[in-house]
């Protein structure tokens, strides 16, 4: 599992460990990866998915890879792109051109993303061109693009998701939910970008691990399938929801400049892998209840987090934004 210690590679891992798998982790353990997101049984290797020799020594005898390992987050790709080349695309290639060697399964984790802005409505299928908006998304597309050549080319055994927004307990506290969730927790300002009429498409970690482990077990080498919630919301809304589970003063809530090039609308079309048997099960409001709930529970998994590292992140993505902010 490479990229096993960051959120949903960490629920991954242990949703195959109550499987009866064995599994062993790869992980760089950038800002974003944590090895207390992993039971301490799980057999770990510090390493880079771009480096050969780190990706064989961890892949030995494994019967599959999934790949989750990724520079994940836009607005950092907006600060400074370099980091999702090397991971994003790179990595991808050297995982690929590991297992043409051994011919082992690999399952690339990407992005709905890779679609682009549908601002004018309708719903991505597997088919549809790429037509990716930030660094994030670009290198994304084109890590998952040499998957279809390696399966042409050299008969790889090789299969791609395309995920829609997650949320659930361990994410990072740079996305949406788990930022507003953490902010409205300490009284803190909610950085809402622009109007907040923004649309994304949630789906909760569970639901995307079990869409991605269908792929694994029974995708069809060189397919691709979307793994949505089908539940489509406003930013704005969501905050709504949010306010309502933590009780926080809505006066928290900042309209601040706009992420540049921001995607208005994701959505995408999951008949492939419902023909799998696959399904999305966690209702909007109970996984927004159990992640809130997670959130208020777990202080010590992400006050410390929200130190150091993160802070200076924090002041340059939000400084000057919430210093010309107005209430939302
Ligand atoms: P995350 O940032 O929480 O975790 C990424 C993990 O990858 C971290 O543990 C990090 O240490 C590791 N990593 C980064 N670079 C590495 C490298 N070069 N070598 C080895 N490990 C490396 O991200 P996430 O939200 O869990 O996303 C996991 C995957 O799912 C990503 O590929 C992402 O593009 C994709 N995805 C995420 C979402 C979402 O909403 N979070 C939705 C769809 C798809
Ligand atoms: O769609 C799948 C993608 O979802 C994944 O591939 C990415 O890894 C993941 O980060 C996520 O990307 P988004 O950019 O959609 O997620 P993010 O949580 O950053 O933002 C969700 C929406 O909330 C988006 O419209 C921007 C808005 N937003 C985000 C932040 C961090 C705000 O209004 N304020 C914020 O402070």
């Amino acid at each position: 599992m490479a990229g096993g210690a960051g959120f949903i590679g960490s629920h991954f891992v242990r949703r195959a460990l109550e499987h009866g798998d064995d599994v062993v982790v790869l992980d760089k353990l950038t800002y974003s990866g944590n090895r207390a997101n992993l039971p301490d049984e799980v057999e770990f290797h510090q390493g880079d998915i771009a480096e050969p020799a780190d990706v064989a020594r961890a892949a030995k005898g494994a019967d599959a890879i999934v790949n989750f390992a990724a520079e994940s987050h836009v607005d950092r790709s907006v600060l400074a792109a370099e980091e999702f080349g090397h991971t994003n695309f790179h990595g991808v290639q050297v995982l690929l051109e590991h297992v043409r060697e051994s011919g082992q399964r690999l399952v690339q984790v990407s992005t709905d993303e890779v679609y682009g802005d549908l601002e004018a409505g309708g719903s991505s299928k597997e088919t549809d061109a790429l037509n990716p908006s930030s660094p994030y998304s670009a290198a994304k597309a084109a890590g998952e693009l040499l998957v279809p050549a390696y399966v042409r080319t050299y008969g790889v055994d090789a299969v791609i998701t395309r995920g829609s927004n997650t949320y659930g307990p361990n994410q990072y506290p740079e996305k949406f939910i788990p930022l507003f969730v953490t902010n409205m927790l300490d009284g803190e300002p909610l950085p809402l970008y622009g109007d907040g009429k923004q649309v994304r498409d949630w789906l909760y970690v569970d639901d995307h691990c079990a869409g991605i482990e269908a792929a694994l077990q029974q995708g069809a080498a060189g397919e691709i399938y979307n793994v949505g919630g089908e539940n489509e919301r406003y930013n704005i809304d969501v905050a709504d929801l949010l306010f309502e589970l933590t009780g926080a003063d809505r006066s928290l809530l900042r309209r601040v400049d706009d992420r540049p090039g921001h995607d208005r609308r994701y959505s995408i079309e999951t008949t492939k892998l419902r023909g799998l048997g696959w399904e999305p099960r966690m209702p909007f409001d109970a996984g927004l209840r159990t992640t809130v709930d997670w959130y208020r529970e777990n202080r010590a998994w992400w006050e410390p987090i929200k130190s150091g590292e993160y802070r200076e992140y924090y002041e340059r993505q939000y400084g000057a934004r919430l210093n010309t902010s107005s209430p939302a």
